[in-house]
């Protein structure tokens, strides 16, 4: 019996933020959030668990994996194979598309990629909320790739009742996510330490007590798509946590100037009449949300601003699923 899937799964970027834990340990958000799948922004990854292997082994992007990161997905694999009732150890091959070190957030993709594949692997026979909740276990906002098009993740209360659920299948709004990228450096603080650093700034209470009202806004206004007042809450949400990273201790500064001009500008470009918004994770690359009919008049607007050295497109996107991998491995 073979032990082996291979599973895609898209990015995502959140609308409104994940930023800090009510529990640490089981991933279970202070406040709920809002994302939207990026198309085309994906990982790819294979899972084989074998009675013969030694110990798991991660090749990501033809290389071997770093020891952090092999941890990290080791001990993700645990608590798939503790599900299963199985101790087998696996060779995991992970290839994203997108540029190494772009800013852009791989954990999203690659820990949905992962609960998919070991879990199909495993012959779990899992539903999609299932899946959503195991994947938050690896990644918070894996939970979120895990259902199609917009998604919302509900915070919930313990690991059975905190996963993400599609509220709009991806065809029911074009937006485009245009991802300025404005540096390739490494962020000297990742998501995992900065979530726990949040309850530092005197702000976070503030920030999470309110976040009911920005997810009804939110919501409401991608059913409706109602982009005037999408793109006011998500620049308020997306400010509300930098306000939080910029007030902890230490100071989470994760702007490069390039990233200011933008915060400035894109409201601009919209007070003259186009669709256009900005949101911000943890790094200095700026989301730019607009409609697809208007991608080719921001990109130029983009291109015409000093300090952004790349543009990558996405629209909405749909589910991680299982994919049948080339037989010679190819693929991956
Ligand atoms: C700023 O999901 O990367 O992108 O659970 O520690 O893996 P971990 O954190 P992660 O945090 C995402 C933070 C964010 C906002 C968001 O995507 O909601």
């Amino acid at each position: 019996m073979t032990m082996q899937a291979s599973a895609r799964s898209y990015s995502n970027i959140a609308f409104i933020k994940y930023w800090g834990n009510k529990d640490e340990g089981l991933r279970l958000p202070a406040n709920g959030s809002i994302s939207m799948n990026l198309n085309g922004i994906e990982t790819v990854t294979s899972v084989n668990f074998g009675p013969a292997l030694q110990k798991d082994t991660l090749t990501l992007n033809s290389n071997p994996a770093a020891p952090d990161q092999l941890q990290r997905v080791s001990r993700h694999l645990d608590a798939i194979r503790a599900r299963a009732e199985v101790d087998h150890s696996a060779e995991i091959v992970s290839r994203n598309n997108f540029p190494a070190g772009a800013g852009i957030a791989s954990s999203a993709s690659a820990f949905s990629a992962l609960t998919v594949a070991a879990s199909a692997a495993l012959k779990l026979d899992l539903e999609e909320q299932e899946l959503s909740a195991l994947s938050r276990l690896g990644s918070g906002s894996a939970c979120r790739s895990i259902p199609e098009g917009y998604v919302e993740w509900i915070a919930g209360e313990d690991h059975e009742s905190s996963y993400a659920i599609s509220i709009a299948p991806p065809e029911h709004w074009d937006l485009v996510d245009l991802v300025a990228i404005v540096s390739r450096e490494h962020k000297p603080i990742g998501s995992t330490t900065g979530h726990r650093l949040a309850w530092s700034s005197p702000l976070q209470q503030a920030r999470v007590i309110d976040a009911p009202r920005r997810l009804d806004i939110c919501r409401a206004a991608i059913l409706a798509r109602d982009f005037p007042v999408f793109a006011e809450i998500i620049e308020q949400d997306a400010l509300m946590m930098h306000s939080v990273m910029l007030t902890s201790n230490p100071s989470l500064v994760y702007w490069a100037p390039p990233t200011l001009t933008m915060i400035k500008a894109v409201p601009q470009w919209r007070a003259d009449g186009i669709p256009v918004s900005f949101t911000i994770d943890a790094g200095p690359n700026v989301h730019v949300i607009t409609t697809s009919e208007y991608v080719p008049v921001v990109r130029q607007f983009l291109k015409d601003l000093d300090g952004i050295s790349e543009i990558l497109a996405a629209g909405v996107g749909g589910k991680a699923h299982l994919i049948q991998p080339a037989a010679d491995g190819a693929s991956l």
